[in-house]
């Protein structure tokens, strides 16, 4: 189980790796998007008081924080599902059918785009081009690319994912 937002603010080894990336460039503020990654990498996601902590640090305004991590579609400021299923939007795979595997994924969990299965297991989201257009459609759970997902192929998917 990953650490509480407090418990991560408390960790020394944390708070040197925050240091560090502030040093690495030449004005601290431009260190903003490394440190939201950071924050995701330890615990998933980048909740308000992680948004406070960067915002002194930085000194930039809480809201331009926000503003940042809801721009920014790879980041989340609520806590996400065990998996992440990135469905390619962009045209190319939407001609190769993933506006329907997207239905069927959706329908199969029971959730949009955006959100989390009850049990915190998937957390489904629409993405632009994972870059392998001419094998559309295409997807991603967590570091995994799959390319000419089909429905049934997506249900095969799901099975392995325990
Ligand atoms: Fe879907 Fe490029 S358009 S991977």
């Amino acid at each position: 189980m990953s650490k509480s937002v407090k418990e991560l603010l408390s960790d020394k080894e944390f708070i040197r790796k925050v240091e560090k990336l502030k040093k690495l460039y030449p004005e601290e503020r431009s260190s903003l998007l490394a440190l939201l990654h950071l924050c995701q990498n330890e615990i998933s996601y980048i909740p308000h008081e992680f948004q406070e902590f960067v915002a002194k640090e930085l000194n930039i305004s809480p809201a331009h924080i926000k503003g940042v991590v809801t721009f920014y579609e790879m980041f989340f400021d609520k806590p996400k599902g065990k998996y992440l299923i990135q469905v390619c939007r962009t045209l190319p795979c939407m001609l190769a059918g993933a506006e329907i595997l997207l239905e069927h994924i959706s329908t199969k969990l029971g959730i949009q785009p955006g959100q989390t299965t009850p049990d915190g297991k998937y957390t489904l989201v629409n993405v632009e081009c994972l870059a392998c257009c001419d094998k559309g459609p295409a997807i991603m759970i967590n570091d995994n690319l799959y390319t000419r997902v089909t429905p049934d192929e997506f249900d095969n998917i799901l099975k392995e994912l325990k």
